[in-house]
């Protein structure tokens, strides 16, 4: 029996794919020593976030076909050692973009109604909160939007067509395909910045754009702004960020993701309130989590089954090196 290794225990729904078809077992640890003993005899691999496949656990593992990315990013695959290896590095591009784009608009919604505070002063007996108005209409306010990908555009058209507000969006490369839409696109991060009443982050982690949201950036917004992450934290200077948050130079954030995860138990942000956290949940609906269990499982059935992957990350390496994109002889 062909066998498959999980990085991390997947949803029932995408393990039950693989059942009496495969011999699956999982990774004891994320660690690179345990992953090059699991993976030594293994021809696939389903590989969640908890761990990264090195050329060292690549070049161990003379069997592997495929590996098999519960999700969009292969950052956590070194996907030239596979390509070279003639391997297929297998992703789901746009798989948990609803629910991620979901979570940025509670954010921003959990924020302008200040939902935390409300909350709190309710099971303290602080009924009088009611009259602080506090809270804000989003309905005519200025949405920053910096990276217009498929998450950016999805928080973009929700807060635009659904909430009334109105939007600023920065992303030097998809301008183009916005051309028909009511946004107003700025060439200068520092426009966006000073305009908007939320900024909403959705771009990669890349030497570009990590610690692109700088001290002097996050000091130029309104006292009245709020700023929402459920991109990677290493975007935003977090120093800066918290040291803005306590001075109420901005009046508050909104984040998913950190510099560090989880968060050391003295970061700043666990003690101030006018921060909202998650912990990097935005796309672990029971949806999203499903559909990437099953959809990564799929890829490994159908590519030993006969059928190529719908999505091959390293599709024009592979086609380069001339090697097959689905395996021929069936089990
Ligand atoms: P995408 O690749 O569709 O879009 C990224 C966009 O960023 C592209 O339009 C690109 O042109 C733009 N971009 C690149 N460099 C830029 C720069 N210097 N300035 C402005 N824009 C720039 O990616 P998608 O699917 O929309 O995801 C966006 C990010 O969300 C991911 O890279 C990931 O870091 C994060 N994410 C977070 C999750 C969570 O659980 N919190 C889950 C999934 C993704």
């Amino acid at each position: 029996m062909i066998k498959v290794l999980l990085s991390q225990e997947i949803h029932p729904e995408g393990r039950k794919l693989l059942e009496g078809k495969f011999d699956v077992r999982i990774a004891p640890s994320a660690a690179e020593a345990d992953l090059i003993e699991a993976a030594k005899d293994v021809e696939a691999i389903i590989l969640r976030t908890n761990a990264k496949i090195t050329r060292k656990i690549i070049e161990s593992a003379p069997k592997l076909k495929i590996i098999s990315r519960t999700g969009a990013g292969v950052d956590n695959v070194d996907v030239d050692a596979a390509t070279e290896k003639g391997i297929l590095v297998c992703n789901l591009p746009a798989v948990n973009n609803v629910s991620v784009a979901e979570h940025a608009v509670a954010l921003i919604m959990h924020l302008a109604k200040q939902l935390s505070a409300m909350d709190r002063a309710v099971r303290e007996g602080k009924w009088s909160i009611r009259n602080s108005n506090i809270a804000v209409e989003l309905e005519g306010k200025i949405l920053g939007v910096i990276g217009m990908g498929s998450i950016g555009a999805l928080v973009a058209k929700k807060c635009h067509d659904g909430l009334g507000m109105k939007i600023l969006a920065y992303d030097p490369y998809t301008k183009e395909k916005f051309k028909d839409c009511d946004y107003e696109f700025v060439g200068d991060l520092k426009e966006l910045f000073r305009r908007a009443d939320f900024v909403t982050l959705h771009c990669p982690d890349t030497p570009q754009t990590r610690g692109m949201v700088t001290r002097d950036l996050i000091y130029s917004m309104k006292p009245t702004a709020y700023i929402v992450n459920t991109a990677r934290g290493t975007l935003i200077d977090e120093k800066a960020l918290i040291d803005a948050l306590k001075e109420r130079s901005i009046a508050g954030a909104g984040l998913d993701v950190f510099t560090e995860e989880p968060p050391d138990k003295d970061n700043e942000l666990l003690k101030l309130d006018n921060v909202v956290l998650s912990p990097h949940s935005a796309a672990m609906t029971k949806e999203a989590t499903t559909r990437m269990s099953t959809e990564a499982a799929q890829a490994v059935v159908d590519y030993f089954e006969g059928r190529q992957p719908r999505y091959i990350f390293n599709i024009k390496g592979l086609i380069e090196k001339g090697v097959e994109l689905s395996y021929k002889s069936r089990f």
